[in-house]
């Protein structure tokens, strides 16, 4: 049997999102982001197609670094104006019955207690089906506006990262136990208070004493998505992520990132099958050759330049705009998308500023796979058979045009040549994706902190340890 390609979409709550300038194109719809027939109706597209997900991609902050201004990104629309990520959860769920919904939430700008809560919230209302993407963040304008100066430094957003994500397993999975919540109209107890734990935590960053606010929804914690794509970065994502998003514009470079993430998963000692890698391409497909090149021809004409270098100042931290479109990217020490730089100023192939806004123009920095349903089915094959990923983050030139697309030409192509699902698994999106249960299995650091009592036991201990002794006489 052929090996099984997973698809997911790649969204966000704005117009265009990685196409700057197709907005203007006659047939794009993503104008109508504010309106939730809009995202409705795409869901429904994306459950008859059987995608894994719709993935909704988020920043806090402004894209300024392009010509040291947002000029160009809001005459531009690029990915400002953009609406809230999560409010969309439970409007898609609502139209659809098995379509996972991966939110977009940063670990820079929003405190834990009160994320886990809004998290929570969503996993009951789509009955299991919500992913939270997590993000560390790159955008300066984003923590200038929150008050914070400016960004944490690359690798200490990392360790920011690493215990958010600890206060939220607490929360999760240890602070309200199995049977807590009991409904006995008999006894007039609703929650048994013995079975509903303080979390106690004091870290570095964060400090939650408490309960967590909301009863576990019906995954716990919801499905873990994550990009790292630095040293730091893809060791936060082996340690926790169920499914890993890559930005990869070569078959080679995606072969080297998935190989060296599997090994990382591994070394965390976990099951590197388990964990689900997407790389991000951008499909044009149509009937035939002819028509689909046609179609590809008739979207670059709409490529918004300085929309495209706005994105990639804005990825990279290097303002493209002071140099000339000949000019070759040269590696510069920044503070934003650090694996981004090492990609265009490092990789196997080095790039001019003119080619960087080209490739760039449609569907930021994945490939542009143009073709019948055919021939993108023999290339989709070709990159699973390659470099062992497990599937595609698929981008759009225009919506919902390019979802449709894939929908009526490449899945039923797919589905012939038997590489692709015919249906979904039942139960919650982490069932649906792994088929074992609704929580994150035993071998996952989560796991560490659902007996809270003995984690606040153990913490106590090291505290008491590290306390200097007292002077005799003290
Ligand atoms: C497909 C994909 C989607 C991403 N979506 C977002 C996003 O929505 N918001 C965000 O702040 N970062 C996003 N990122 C950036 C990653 O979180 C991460 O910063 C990036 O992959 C580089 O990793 P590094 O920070 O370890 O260098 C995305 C990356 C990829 C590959």
């Amino acid at each position: 049997m052929s090996r099984q390609i997973r698809f997911n979409a790649f969204d966000m709550n704005c117009v265009g999102h990685q196409s700057p300038g197709l907005w203007a194109h006659p047939r794009d719809k993503s104008w109508k982001y504010k309106d939730l027939d809009y995202w409705q109706d795409l869901a429904r597209t994306l459950e008859r197609g059987i995608f894994d997900g719709v993935f909704i991609a988020d920043v806090i902050g402004y894209y300024d670094v392009y010509k040291g201004s947002n000029y160009h990104a809001i005459e531009q629309a690029a990915q400002i104006p953009v609406n809230d990520p999560l409010q969309l959860a439970a409007p898609i769920a609502l139209a659809t019955e098995h379509l996972g919904i991966g939110i977009t939430a940063s670990t820079s700008f929003e405190h834990p207690y009160t994320f886990a809560r809004r998290l929570s919230t969503a996993d009951h209302h789509t009955k299991g089906r919500v992913g939270w993407n997590i993000v560390t963040s790159y955008l300066e304008s984003g923590a200038k506006n929150i008050g914070q100066g400016g960004l944490r430094r690359h690798d200490n957003r990392y360790e920011v990262a690493a215990e958010y994500v600890e206060v939220l397993y607490k929360l999760f999975e240890g602070s309200w136990e199995e049977g807590a919540v009991q409904r006995d109209r008999d006894r007039r107890i609703f929650t048994d208070p013995s079975k509903v734990h303080e979390i106690g935590h004091k870290g570095k960053y964060f400090e939650v004493p408490g309960y967590h606010l909301s009863e576990p929804s019906p995954q716990r914690t919801p499905v873990l998505y994550q990009a790292g794509a630095s040293g730091p970065g893809k060791t936060f994502a082996a340690g926790h992520a169920e499914c890993i998003f890559v930005a990869a514009p070569t078959k080679s470079v995606l072969k080297h990132y998935v190989a060296d993430i599997r090994q990382r998963i591994a070394a965390a000692g976990r099951d590197p099958k388990k964990v689900f890698i997407y790389t991000l391409v951008t499909i044009i497909t149509d009937e035939t050759e002819e028509k689909a090149q046609k179609k590809f021809e008739d979207y670059k004409s709409y490529v918004s330049y300085d929309g495209s270098l706005t994105f990639m100042s804005g990825w990279s931290g290097i303002d493209f705009g002071q140099y000339a479109p000949t000019d070759v990217v040269e590696r510069i020490e920044t503070n934003a998308i650090h694996s981004f730089v090492e990609h265009i100023a490092g990789g196997d192939k080095s790039w001019t500023i003119d080619e960087l806004a080209q490739f760039g123009g449609i569907g930021g920095m994945g490939p542009v796979f143009v073709g019948s349903s055919e021939r993108i089915a023999d290339i989709l094959q070709e990159w699973v058979e390659d470099t062992d990923v497990d599937g595609f983050n698929i981008a759009y030139a225009v919506t919902p045009d390019s979802f449709e697309d894939i929908v009526g030409h490449i899945v039923p192509e797919l589905q012939k040549r038997g590489a692709y699902p015919t249906a979904y698994k039942p139960g919650t999106l982490r069932e649906k994706l792994f088929g074992d249960g609704p929580y994150l299995p035993v071998n996952h650091p989560a796991n560490d902190f659902r007996d809270i009592e003995a984690v606040k036991r153990r913490e106590a201990e090291t505290v008491d340890a590290s306390l200097p002794l007292k002077s005799v006489g003290a």
